[in-house]
């Protein structure tokens, strides 16, 4: 008769995997992990042995409510522990998870968190149907000690309750050959010395938060973001100097408004398909949430809520488009743009004018990102469109986004040499210091010296 199984739930696989390891280190119990709330109740229902079940609320399809309603009607003997990123008490007041606040710690686990509060509540509420794994020893999955590729530490497997063998040593190179003979044998589980996991904990969580300026980009897997791409421009963007914290900063506006998007369902669908594409209006639309974030940072706009309707409006300027090279075109006078089809060249004129009606019903969509999507391809000269107006006329906010937005633009579209950089800055110098640009283009300079 085997344990009973605890079952976690995020729809970022990152974050849940960081859970099973921690809830795996602690205890011998099976661990399960699903994506979404349909995922979690298909396996509740091919499994009758889960005793508890570990649930993150905002995730892309359906809630941890959703989950939690399941569970309480259809299998009320399992615990159920809810996370959540948002504000407590609109929990505490919400009558459908007052039981989750009856006992002391309650069912319910607040993000971000440290290791001793996920485990805490889930010891509390699963109680006596958790069984402890040896004192001597943590287990880990053994894929994931390969996530981990840098860290060593000796790792034994297990023969019997008492009887371990060391099969990697801490002094070497980490042994990854070895580690995948043992997964080819069939071996699940590495041990690690209760002593020695501390150290271990530590330098994986290191690399997984290196991986997951994901844990951001984690919660955002839903949508499709490759962990890859982010990666990527992070470092392209520090390369260019961006420094750490404007990187970080536009990473949790990206974060907020992201979990702010996935509630809305309408957005959420349209954002999701947008960012399945994975080309040029896809990286655009990330590298001028970062650029813009930066450069506002550096400016009087610097506010949460000034990042998040940058982001907001980096996400969605193109949505209206389907075509990536009609995306690339910003300047009617070019070539590209005269080459084009009269209904093709409408649709580039239009496209600021028609996202904005894809917007028309969503809420909380604030009036700044309106216009700033809409002003997306004006210039400081006045001959953007679709207004065509200039300096004196283009919105504060938005003369930040256009700098964000021309910068991401030639960094994707030429081949980057310092010779392209200088040329960018020049232009930008001469073009972009006047009237209501000239703040966020000393923002722009100022968010580039490191
Ligand atoms: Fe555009």
């Amino acid at each position: 008769m085997g344990q009973g199984k605890i079952l976690i739930v995020d729809d970022s696989e990152s974050n849940a995997a960081v859970m099973a390891m921690h809830a795996e280190a602690e205890w011998e119990n099976p661990i399960i992990t699903a994506s979404s709330v349909q995922d979690a109740i298909s396996i509740l229902n091919q499994h009758n042995d889960i005793v508890t079940v570990i649930s993150d609320y905002n995730m892309g399809e359906g809630t941890g409510g959703d989950l939690y309603e399941f569970i309480k009607k259809d299998k009320p003997t399992i615990s159920f522990i809810l996370i959540a990123g948002d504000d407590i008490d609109t929990f505490k007041s919400n009558p459908l998870f007052a039981d989750l606040f009856k006992e002391n710690p309650p069912a319910f686990i607040a993000k971000p968190f440290e290791r001793e509060d996920f485990l805490g509540p889930i010891k509390h509420y699963s109680g006596n149907r958790l069984s402890d794994g040896s004192s001597r020893y943590r287990k880990i999955a053994i894929e994931r000690f390969l996530m981990f590729n840098e860290v060593l530490v000796a790792a034994y497997i297990k023969l019997s309750d008492t009887k371990y063998v060391k099969i990697l040593r801490n002094d070497d190179k980490f042994p990854e050959e070895t580690v995948r003979k043992y997964i080819k044998k069939g071996v699940k589980f590495l041990f690690i010395e209760t002593t020695e996991y501390q150290k271990f904990l530590k330098s994986a969580s290191k690399k997984i938060l290196s991986k997951l300026s994901n844990k951001k980009v984690g919660m955002k897997e839903k949508l499709e973001f490759q962990v890859h791409s982010v990666d990527s421009i992070h470092r392209g963007l520090r390369d260019l100097g961006m420094s750490e914290i404007a990187v970080t900063l536009a990473d949790k506006s990206m974060d907020t408004t992201v979990n702010s998007i996935k509630k809305n369902k309408s957005i959420s669908g349209l954002i999701s398909k947008l960012l399945l594409r994975k080309n040029y209006i896809y990286q655009l639309s990330m590298l001028t949430n970062y650029l813009s974030v930066a450069i506002a940072e550096k400016t009087d706009y610097g506010s949460p809520s000034s990042y998040k309707k940058l982001t907001m409006s980096a996400l969605l300027q193109d949505l209206s488009l389907e075509n990536e090279n009609l995306a690339k075109i910003v300047d009617l006078n070019g070539e590209p743009f005269q080459k084009l089809k009269p209904d093709q060249k409408k649709l580039v004129e239009n496209h600021p004018h028609k996202t904005i009606e894809l917007l028309e019903k969503v809420d909380d969509f604030a009036a700044d990102s309106r216009t700033i999507i809409m002003e997306h391809h004006e210039r400081p000269s006045g001959k953007g469109f679709p207004r065509g107006i200039n300096h004196l006329k283009i919105a504060p906010l938005s003369c930040v986004f256009i700098i964000a937005h021309h910068f991401a633009h030639r960094l994707l579209t030429e081949p980057m040499t310092s010779e392209t950089l200088q040329s960018i800055n020049i232009e930008l110098k001469e073009h972009f210091g006047k009237g209501n640009f000239r703040k966020a283009y000393q923002g722009f300079v100022k968010s580039f010296k490191g």
